[in-house]
């Protein structure tokens, strides 16, 4: 391995945030190992959707952005270095190449794209350990570090669900989660939030200095006081929709939403059968009833069906900006803080994260992670949709590429907040903005209503 670091830095990073920077991708790269290895390479070459991509296209396109950003830009001063495959780009181009095309494309076999990410990821940590700041954005704290850990734990979420698609038998394993005590008290609870200001978004300094471009910058917001579940809403209130005849009632659905259940046929959630009179859900293979996961949030929704649910239920979906007040905002301090529970990183009493437990746990298991007037599991567990589109926050500049987010802005997104037990920790922010079309629920999306007061 030769790399010409003739332009050195000022200074090196501290050893504190080297270590974690090149943890931060050992992680990201430990579960795309997982995930791949569970299956033989003739699946990681198989399409199991036409919105999915083959895994082993994940597995390269992680590697090209690494190569571009870590081995062709990290580098110190901006002298454009080589990269490891510069002839690939074109072919694991997120943008330019949906994804119900990427199988016809004459990609890399499973043992070339495993190369390639561990060729890139030797060349990106050695890099790493002479880098430091040299006065460019994108090494200030060891942003893109931390951008291409992060965009690497996006797509160990991507090919989770993937796997979730995959028809066979059970390829994933892991504990089951924590039990809860609290469901019955919770299920039903509304929590009243106070009118206030809060600082929505961030300026990505201090612990949350990976904030993608989105998030920033932060900006006072006006809150009206709303109510807004104590819990997600689980999968036996779910199932009473159903029985209530939901999917029927089109007067509950939005003209979209209404027409899409009819194009689809879809009379339940993804993954979800009625099976002698009891309904049912398969977890990435296994098919368990619903009685038995009762009080976990319920998974698989379109924003489509969670409106319609809230439409039933007499309230209404949440914003992004009450999501954001509800899982930052302290009343007692009038801080805006990291987490529900304060400004310590997530630990496992906290927060379902990290795929540790490949399904969301019961609502009320996680007391320990629940915000200072009682809302519970905001982060981990399950994606949340909210009733709003995607837009820059004021005074948005796109960093440091376009195609992550300003390109979707204005479409017909609606968000997603808090996380999902598919994501990893370096992913897990309260001002993460998630996104997705309506239609869409291959992703791990469930959602909690809110009220006006
Ligand atoms: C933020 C989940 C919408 O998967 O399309 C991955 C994340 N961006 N690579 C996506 C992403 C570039 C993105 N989402
Ligand atoms: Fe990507």
């Amino acid at each position: 391995m030769t790399s010409d670091l003739s332009a050195q830095p000022a200074a090196r990073y501290p050893d504190a945030l080297r270590h974690r920077l090149a943890e931060d991708l050992r992680t990201a790269r430990r579960r795309t190992q997982a995930l791949t290895d569970a299956v033989d390479d003739a699946e990681l070459t198989r399409q199991h959707s036409p919105l999915m991509s083959p895994l082993h296209w994940d597995v390269a396109h992680i590697a090209n952005m690494e190569d571009l950003w870590l081995v062709r830009r990290a580098t110190p001063g901006d002298e454009p270095t080589p990269g490891v495959r510069e002839d690939l780009d074109h072919l694991y181009d997120a943008f330019t190449n949906p994804r119900a095309g990427r199988p016809a494309l004459p990609l890399l076999d499973p043992v070339e794209a495993r190369a390639y990410g561990a060729t890139v990821r030797e060349r990106a940590l050695a890099i790493l350990e002479q880098a430091g700041p040299d006065g460019r954005a994108l090494l200030d704290d060891g942003f893109v570090y931390g951008m291409i850990a992060q965009h690497e734990q996006q797509h160990v979420e991507t090919m989770l669900a993937t796997h979730q698609l995959r028809v066979g038998p059970r390829a994933l394993h892991a504990p089951p989660p924590p039990a809860s005590s609290l469901a019955r008290e919770l299920v039903g609870t509304e929590v009243l939030h106070p009118a206030g200001t809060f600082a929505m978004g961030t300026d990505a300094t201090g612990p949350d200095r990976y904030a993608l471009d989105n998030e920033r910058p932060a900006h006072r917001v006006e809150v009206a006081a709303f109510h807004l579940d104590a819990v997600p809403v689980t999968n036996a209130e779910y199932a009473r929709f159903l029985d209530d005849g939901g999917y029927s009632r089109r007067e509950l659905w939005s003209e979209a939403g209404s027409q899409h259940i009819t194009d689809e046929g879809w009379t339940a959630p993804m993954t979800w059968e009625r099976l002698d009179g009891a309904w049912h859900r398969t977890s990435f293979g296994e098919r368990q009833p619903i009685a038995d996961v009762a009080d976990q949030p319920v998974l698989h929704v379109s924003f489509h069906e969670a409106l319609a649910y809230a439409t039933w239920a007499g309230k209404r979906l949440p914003t992004e900006v009450e999501w954001e007040y509800a899982a930052r905002y302290d009343p007692a301090s009038g801080e805006t803080r990291r987490f529900p529970w304060g400004d310590d990183d997530p630990t496992p009493e906290r927060a379902n994260l990290d795929q540790r437990h490949l399904q969301p746990a019961p609502v009320g298991a996680y007391p320990a992670g629940a915000s200072p007037l009682g809302v519970h599991q905001l982060v981990g567990d399950v994606w949340e949709w909210c009733d709003s589109g995607f837009e820059g926050y004021p005074g948005f500049a796109p960093f440091p590429y376009k195609e992550y987010s300003e390109v979707f802005f204005g479409g017909d997104f609606r968000m997603l907040r808090g996380s999902s037990f598919g994501v990893g920790t370096v992913n897990a922010r309260t001002t993460f903005r998630n996104w997705d079309l309506p239609i869409r629920r291959q992703i791990f999306s469930g959602f909690r209503c809110a009220r006006d007061a």
